[in-house]
């Protein structure tokens, strides 16, 4: 196919600038050559600009679609298990079965975190939020690991990204035993990935802990479904700190710090913490006039998207898992009829409708999560559980990447032209 080319005229100059096409999605303007012509590019928030190249996840936003190498959500969710996602998402295929027993093994030997990092903890006050313990032990993960830090071998890479996944729940189980006071809970290799994290957050010593097997199939279900999106603000973040040649424990305690926002990952929990204070279906259109009134900081916590201006493919699955986890525990939640009420209102809304505003993956999750008996506090800590995949995916691919380089955006400078500094004395 004849070259594709965007013409650009500068200063009475025309700049020619290759069009890069991909497999799938619109193309990109590569401008890595404006420089030159002495022009930046100038796009606060990256609302229309390609960080880099990547083939681990295509998103189609106005579509709503979601591919993991290719795979759709919808069929990953429902027809493969969390380490099956984790594998493909780390090399690149669905595992054959003996690929898979391999990998579940591996995962299995590094579940145990060193006895060290209980005395991290004992610093903590008792009422720490979660995220904050989980950021600060998993960046001193690489206190522990020195002899796996060559980041240009990529077995390394891997053996850095198996621990991680493997040790994730582990430490998120502990983020929340610390913060009620209850004993660590050491992981069990016969047990399924979810099942171990369940059992590792719920069991006590005084007594064995009976796993839900739906339960435990919901909950390997929310991890594939927050496992890896494309290049948002958290991704973005690992692999910029990757970028420097930061080892990959700092660079997942990064991508932690940046997904507890409210705006990101932080969502879920905020999402519910607006359905219980909205209380009541009846309270429904005071905060919906509030989410649209310009002076209200407010807006629907679990609605809208940068990328998806259509349904969240995400969401549609979590709706489902959401009414089948309910149903089998005989939970009636008056969340979930708050959450039912507040889409059906939102999707009729011409303020939503036109600012295509629908529900993300956090609007469901949060209630799900609930029902399992997760506390709120502790559901941004299952999504970055669930995310450091993606995360250490990302990482591991722009390695293996010829040519990476550290990243280093320009600005736009508005500031004080060049003046004289007069010393304080004077
Ligand atoms: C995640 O990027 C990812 O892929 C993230 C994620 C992932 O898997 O990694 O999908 C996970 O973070 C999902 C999003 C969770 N966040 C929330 O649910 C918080 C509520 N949502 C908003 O904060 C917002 O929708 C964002 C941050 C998600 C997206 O914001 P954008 O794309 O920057 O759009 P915007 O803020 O410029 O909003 C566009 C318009 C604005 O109105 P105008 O200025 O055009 O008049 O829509 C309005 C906004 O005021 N708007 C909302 C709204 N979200 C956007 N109004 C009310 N309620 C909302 N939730």
């Amino acid at each position: 196919m004849a070259d594709k080319k965007a013409i650009l005229t500068i200063d009475g100059q025309q700049v020619e600038l290759p069009i890069m096409s991909g497999t799938l999605g619109q193309d990109v303007i590569d401008v890595r050559s404006l420089g030159k012509y002495g022009h930046f590019t100038f796009d606060p928030g990256f609302l229309a600009t390609g960080s880099c190249e990547s083939e681990i996840t295509f998103i189609d936003g106005a579509k709503g679609v979601l591919l993991h190498r290719g795979y759709p959500i919808a069929q990953l969710a429902t027809q493969a298990d969390y380490l099956e996602v984790c594998y493909l998402l780390l090399h690149g295929n669905a595992p054959t079965e003996e690929e898979y027993k391999e990998f579940v093994g591996t995962i299995k030997n590094h579940t145990m975190v060193h006895e060290g990092i209980e005395f991290f903890f004992r610093g903590f006050r008792r009422d720490a939020h979660p995220m904050a313990m989980l950021c600060g032990i998993v960046g001193a993960l690489s206190s522990f690991y020195h002899r796996d830090l060559d980041i240009t071998d990529a077995d390394q890479r891997v053996r850095c990204a198996t621990r991680l996944v493997a040790k994730l729940p582990t430490i998120a189980a502990m983020c929340y035993k610390y913060s009620i006071g209850q004993p660590f809970v050491y992981p069990k290799n016969d047990l399924s990935y979810s099942e171990n994290f369940l059992n590792m957050m719920f069991s006590v010593p005084a007594e064995d802990y009976k796993i839900e097997p739906a339960v435990a199939k919901a909950m390997d279900r929310i991890f594939t479904l927050h496992a890896d999106h494309e290049q948002n603000a958290s991704t973005s973040t690992v692999r910029l700190a990757g970028s420097s040649g930061a080892n990959p424990y700092a660079c997942i305690a990064a991508g932690i710090a940046s997904l507890w926002g409210p705006a990101h990952g932080g969502a879920n929990e905020a999402c519910l913490n607006m359905l219980e204070e909205i209380g009541s279906v009846d309270r429904i259109d005071e905060y919906v006039a509030r989410a649209k009134d310009k002076n209200d900081p407010f807006r629907l916590m679990g609605f809208g998207h940068r990328v998806y201006k259509n349904f969240d493919p995400r969401a549609k699955v979590m709706r489902e898992t959401c009414h089948e986890v309910l149903n089998s525990l005989g939970i009636k939640d008056p969340l979930l009829d708050i959450a039912m009420r507040l889409e059906q209102i939102a999707l009729e809304d011409e303020y939503f409708i036109s600012k295509k505003l629908y529900p993300n993956v956090d609007f469901y999750s949060g209630i799900i999560l609930k029902a399992i008996g997760i506390p709120t506090n502790m559901f941004t800590v299952i999504f970055a559980m669930s995310r450091t995949i993606g995360w250490i995916s990302h990482w591991h691919e722009m390695l293996s990447q010829p040519g990476a380089k550290i990243g280093r955006p320009r600005q736009l400078y508005t500031g004080e032209a060049e003046r004289e500094f007069t010393p304080i004395k004077k």
